[in-house]
């Protein structure tokens, strides 16, 4: 009796077309290592490799689309909006896939699994407490699971990316979580917005702004100054020599704020985030396009930002 024959009898009803296919797996599994089975590894490892560096693709996407307006699109933070990610600190460092330093973060927080399961566990699931009063949102919970947007793969992919950034992270101009416990830091009070100055807020927001300047919490724009001080910067700006060499005619900080937006092309301010500032980038027409009242609400507003 044949060794198929036996089976069958002792297993009846057992496909022989199921036990010729289970041969030629085996066979050509032999083959493969007679082949070498080096090579066979190799192929594997070249396809995992495309597979990730798809999968850190696909988490860029899901990182500037989700991620990048609080964190920033460097990774390195936004003031009050979010900490950065792309940092020794956060990521620690490795080469070539192997660790060379931890990340001091999960040292500091104590988490015990690795940081893509933390990177996770935030982006899923949200930060429970309020453990620092140093940014001013909540993190959002993007998992679907929990009423989010992103799918689990999505959540890999972006984990992904972000921890793509170890192999070379970024080690100044970060904006770094404090330290569990060292986060409550009294911050000042800021005086309240006179009705004045909370319609300049509104007013500085609908004319766009906001798409160039940055105003501590309430907006981000890196292509002209920053504004977060521009009241005790424009007392500054106008003693300068620059300024008085330049066509500027303001003697005050309210003459100064507003003459930058209905005549920004007399004087051109020194430093912009990127560089030294442009000229002509400033819209000129905001004295045609903006009423009067609300200029001077705007001016009110920017003038109360010390
Ligand atoms: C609305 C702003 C906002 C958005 C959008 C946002 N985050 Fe956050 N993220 C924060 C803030 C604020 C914290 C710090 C919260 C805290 O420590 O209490 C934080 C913390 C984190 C941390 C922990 C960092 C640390 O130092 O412990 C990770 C990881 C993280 N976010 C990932 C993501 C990912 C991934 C996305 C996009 C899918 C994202 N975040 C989108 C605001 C945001
Ligand atoms: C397209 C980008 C852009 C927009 C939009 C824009 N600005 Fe500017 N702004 C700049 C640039 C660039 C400068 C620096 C060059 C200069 O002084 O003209 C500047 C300069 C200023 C300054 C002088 C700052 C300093 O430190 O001297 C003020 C104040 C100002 N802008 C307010 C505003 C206000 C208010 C609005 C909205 C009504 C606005 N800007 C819209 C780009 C912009």
């Amino acid at each position: 009796m044949s060794i198929i024959k036996k089976i069958v009898t002792f297993k009846p009803g057992f496909n022989l077309r199921v036990i010729v296919g289970l041969i030629s797996v085996v066979g050509f599994l032999s083959a493969c290592a007679i082949v070498g089975l080096g090579d066979l590894s190799k192929a594997l490892g070249a396809q995992d490799a495309k597979y990730t560096a798809r999968s850190i693709e696909a988490g860029a996407k899901v990182y500037f689309e989700q991620c990048a307006r609080c964190h920033g699109a460097d990774g390195k933070g936004i003031d009050s909006q979010g900490p950065a990610l792309n940092s020794i600190a956060f990521l620690g460092k490795t080469d070539a896939g192997r660790e060379v330093q931890k990340s001091q973060r999960i040292l500091d927080i104590g988490w015990v699994g690795n940081l893509d399961s933390y990177i996770r566990a935030v982006t899923t699931s949200g930060i429970p407490l309020k453990s620092s009063n140093q940014w001013e949102v909540i993190h959002p919970a993007f998992g679907q699971a929990v009423g989010g947007n992103l799918r689990d793969d999505q959540i890999t992919d972006v984990s992904r990316f972000i921890l793509n950034w170890a192999q070379n992270p970024a080690t100044s101009g970060t904006i770094d979580s404090p330290k569990p416990g060292a986060a409550f830091v009294p911050k000042p009070t800021s005086a309240p917005l006179t009705p004045e100055q909370e319609a300049g807020k509104a007013v500085f927001l609908k004319n766009g702004c906001n798409a160039c300047h940055a105003i501590k919490g309430v907006a981000q724009g890196n292509i002209g100054p920053n504004l977060s001080a521009i009241g005790t910067d424009a007392a500054a700006i106008i003693t300068a020599a620059d300024y008085k060499a330049s066509q500027g005619k303001a003697t005050t900080v309210e003459e100064f704020i507003n003459e930058s937006i209905t005549a920004p092309g007399v004087y051109i301010a020194a430093k912009c985030p990127t560089g030294a500032c442009p000229a002509n980038v400033m819209p000129p027409n905001f004295k045609t396009t903006i009423p009067d009242a609300d200029i001077k609400s705007l001016v009110a507003y920017l003038v109360s930002l010390k």
